[in-house]
């Protein structure tokens, strides 16, 4: 089928394919007119889409992409701004983690090498102010030797600025709990989604799966995250080093992703050589019941309050054990007795007084 809004030349490069469409802009494999030199432009929809957000954090993107000069991130070579069109032209890279992730999962090994480029990137970028904030695979590219780069700072914040636009977002199954409560992102934001990214490496499953934007916030504050090992064959050694990064409060986790890959490494280093280069298969999610996070009836009640947040994705119960199976509370079960009493009470008066009834209209 021919693209009808796939441009034929962005500035000096004509364009050969589209690589893939984002939720901001398509990406195009484009080729130089005059050098020949193969690029990758981004364009972003202007002209279906005018809203003034993603013109600012287009240019939020160059600035940051400007400003950060690392060997593991992507380098901006050329971009055009304008009311009419906007994009960035980088270079193209043959696939990215989350193609390599459909081919095969990653051994601890190679996600270790993986996390600890990842962290080389990152804590440069925080070491400058900049917050990722959307952190996936698809955003991490691979070159033809499977080196690692890290894309897309289009949702980049400074740390500590809280969102200008009022909103969170970033890629729901990999954003931190504080990020649905409206706080703003600092460096363990990004330590969350590198405890997602792990988890998904190695297992080929993300810690949470829901169908809305909500369920995903919902499950992210409540839920305590499934370990590694129970949605594969994930050595149960690595679960530690995972689950910290996913820790609900921002102090409980690891305060930097250098932090984070040190653990990781460490927890890796304790397995033979074999289980080091272990891949797991692909394997269906596997039915896990997740529970509530521990610290009160508060969470119980609101797990009983909230049903519509609880819908359930395909292959997962959101329920708890205790939600379900747990016996009434003393409290609950005198209610109960209580509500039962007045039924018969009213019952019976409703009798007597059909009686009366009956008895006068003889
Ligand atoms: N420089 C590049 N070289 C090759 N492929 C790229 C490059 N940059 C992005 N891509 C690929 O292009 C596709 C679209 O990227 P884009 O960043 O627009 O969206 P996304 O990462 O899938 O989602 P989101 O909009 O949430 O970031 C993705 O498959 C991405 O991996
Ligand atoms: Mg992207």
């Amino acid at each position: 089928m021919v693209d009808e809004s796939r441009p034929k030349q962005l500035g000096a490069y004509r364009v050969l394919s589209l690589i893939g469409k984002g939720g901001m802009a398509r990406v195009y494999r484009c080729q130089h007119v005059e050098t020949g030199e193969i690029a990758a432009v981004k364009v972003l929809y202007l002209a279906e889409q005018a809203d003034p957000n993603t013109l600012t954090l287009f240019e939020r993107e160059i600035r940051a992409m400007q400003q950060l000069r690392h060997p593991y991130i992507v380098s901006l070579r050329d971009y055009h701004l304008s009311a009419q069109l906007a994009y960035i032209v980088m270079p193209f890279f043959e696939s990215s983690v989350a193609d390599r992730l459909m081919v095969r999962l990653y051994s601890p090994r190679e996600a270790a090498q993986t996390l600890t480029h990842l962290a080389h990137a990152l804590d440069y970028a925080h070491s400058l102010g900049y917050i990722h904030c959307d952190l996936k695979p698809s955003n991490l590219m691979l070159d033809a030797k499977e080196q690692l780069y890290l894309a897309d700072f289009g949702l980049a914040k400074s740390i500590g600025r809280r969102n200008p636009e009022q909103f969170a977002f970033g890629t729901p199954p990999y954003m931190a709990p504080e990020l649905a409560d409206g706080a703003a992102a600092d460096i363990r934001t990004d330590v969350y989604a590198l405890g997602v990214l792990l988890c998904e490496l190695l297992s080929g499953h993300r810690p949470f799966e829901a169908e809305r934007t909500t369920d995903y916030f919902y499950l992210h504050r409540r839920a305590l995250p499934p370990a590694p090992s129970q949605l594969n064959a994930v050595p149960a050694v690595l679960d530690k080093a995972i689950l910290s990064a996913l820790s609900k409060a921002p102090a409980e986790r690891p305060q930097s992703a250098g932090e984070l890959a040190q653990h990781f490494r460490n927890a890796v280093a304790t397995l033979p050589d074999k289980d080091q280069r272990w891949n797991a298969p692909h394997i269906e999610r596997p039915h896990i019941v997740l529970k509530p996070v521990k610290g009160g009836s508060g969470i119980l009640r609101e797990l009983n309050e909230q049903p519509t947040l609880m819908r359930r994705p395909d292959q997962l119960s959101l329920s708890t054990t205790e939600h379900r199976a747990a016996p009434p509370s003393p409290a609950r079960r005198t209610r109960r007795t209580q509500n039962a009493v007045i039924a018969v009470l009213l019952t019976g008066l409703a009798a007597i007084l059909l009686l009366i009834t009956f008895l006068i209209t003889r």
